[in-house]
């Protein structure tokens, strides 16, 4: 009998330590370390490695799959994410919030691929089969031969998918609730968790089906507890939302098997998610037309393009060090844009505090929204509204240079389907998209920008000055 040690185990990444202590070294956390019972004693002997290796045969890349290789759920913007639908096989986990709606999502693509004769299980560790049953009748999906059960043992689990053609989709909602006999851990621990989730990857592999794990998701914005989830899974994806609003966005954090920069938009409505398919016009629908300080930003999410607004305020700071608050982007990106302003712009800022928020909740990662929240910031700092028909985009370098940015023809396009009309980029090379029907504005350099703006500022006041008494 192999000597069961304690050991300490940090609940939020899995490092294992051999005493106690406040903060982990390996994730920084504090507090986050618990005393369990070592999990490498508590692999029954039946799965301890026996004294020699068992022979497999190996198998050629070119061997062929029977199936298609993908399941397509139907729901264009979860399969977008995915990047064409489940592969076989293949694991993913869905972080999330509470309540953001993971349930929902995952319910409403168990039922669309049932109802297109593919076995579907779902998985219920939290919720009773009744309230997942009332759910879907208030989705309106009651009909669907989904097969249902609330359970959290993973042995029992792989016991009855055992029963019958392997599942084409299973769902573990969540695996936080899921606990195995292999690991002596109590449920919830971190060993738990992952010895759950090793098991039903293991299944996953070995029948061909697609497995979703639900993982609930930290204030912090991490999936809970063990991070070596997501190490251990082939996709991530992560449902986000902005509180007070309708809509979610489903992003691939990782993804062995397609895109990472692919989102997917739906709106919560009271029959579950409906798909967003022209988020732009969703982006800019609250547009606060006329007023100083926003830019509309022609920006690309993988292969689509996104219209979105950014809003700057700019004001001088009552406080010694000024204020910079970002939400939706980079922070050290605007600290960047702001020294570019400050250095080949003349622009000084030092004595203002900087707001900046993407609208709508998006969080934006691209550089080529430099040129928008540059434009947004001197249009609040001026006072000068720019022109309503107008989209930016173009990336800034740390010389002051506009620098060309990819995708020109998509992000014209897109701008001239929602009714916009010019758009100051980059000056446009080979690729340039004459054909969207916008005028392209080049600028070279952000000092351009900035000048066009002051002069547009002044001549506004002028004539508002003329038509004045
Ligand atoms: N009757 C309803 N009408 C409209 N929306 C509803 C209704 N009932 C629930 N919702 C929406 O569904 C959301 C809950 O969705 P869901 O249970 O799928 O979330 P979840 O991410 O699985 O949550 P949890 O983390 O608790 O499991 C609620 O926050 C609410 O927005
Ligand atoms: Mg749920
Ligand atoms: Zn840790």
């Amino acid at each position: 009998m192999a000597k069961r040690s304690p050991s300490y185990v940090c609940q939020n990444c899995g490092a294992a330590y051999n005493r106690w202590q406040g903060k982990c070294d390996a994730c920084g956390e504090w507090n986050s370390i618990a005393e369990e019972t070592s999990a490498i004693a508590a692999v029954p002997a039946s799965q301890r490695p026996r004294g020699r290796g068992r022979v497999f045969a190996l198998e050629s890349l070119t061997g062929s799959t029977d199936e298609a290789p993908r399941l397509v759920s139907g729901i264009g913007e979860l399969d977008r994410v995915t990047g064409g639908g489940f592969v076989r096989g293949s694991v993913l986990l869905l972080g999330g919030d509470p309540g953001i709606g993971k349930s929902t999502l995952l319910i409403q693509a168990c039922a669309a691929l049932a109802n297109r004769n593919a076995r579907v299980i779902y998985i219920s560790g939290e919720e009773a089969a009744a309230q997942v049953r009332l759910r879907a009748e208030r989705l309106g999906l009651a009909s669907a031969p989904v097969e249902l059960a609330s359970e959290t043992s993973v042995e029992d689990i792989l016991a009855t998918f055992e029963h019958g053609p392997p599942p084409r989709l299973v769902v573990i909602d969540s695996i936080q609730t899921m606990w195995t006999d292999t690991v002596e851990s109590a449920p919830g621990t971190v060993t738990q968790v992952r010895g759950s989730a090793q098991a039903l990857i293991r299944y996953a592999k070995r029948s061909g089906s697609t497995v979703i794990l639900v993982g609930h998701v930290t204030k912090d914005g991490q999936i809970a507890g063990p991070r070596v989830v997501e190490h251990m899974v082939d996709a991530v994806l992560s449902f986000e939302g902005d509180g007070g609003r309708d809509f979610r966005i489903l992003r691939g954090v990782k993804n062995r098997f397609g895109p990472t920069d692919e989102i997917g938009v739906f709106e919560m409505t009271g029959l579950g998610l409906r798909e967003v398919t022209n988020p732009s016009a969703l982006f800019l629908s609250e547009r606060d037309l006329g007023s100083p300080g926003t830019a509309v930003f022609g920006g690309m999410e993988g292969t689509r393009p996104l219209l979105v607004e950014m809003q700057a305020l700019v004001a001088p700071t009552s406080l010694g060090t000024p204020r910079r608050a970002v939400v939706g982007w980079d922070s050290s990106r605007l600290s960047m844009v702001l020294a570019v302003l400050e250095a080949h712009c003349g622009v000084k800022l030092g004595g203002h505090d900087v707001y900046l928020n993407v609208a709508g909740g998006l969080r934006i990662q691209e550089p080529a929204a430099d040129l928008a929240v540059a434009a947004a910031l001197i249009s609040s700092l001026t006072g000068a509204p720019l022109p309503a028909d107008a989209v930016y985009f173009g990336e800034v370098s740390l010389s002051g240079s506009v620098r060309p940015v990819a995708h020109m023809g998509p992000r014209l396009k897109e701008a001239a389907k929602l009714g916009f009309h010019r758009a100051v980029c980059p000056v446009p090379g080979n690729e340039s998209g004459s054909d969207s029907g916008m005028r392209v504005n080049g600028v070279a350099s952000l000092a351009t920008l900035v000048a066009d703006i002051a002069a547009s500022g002044e001549s506004q006041r002028r004539k508002s000055t003329k038509v004045s008494p």
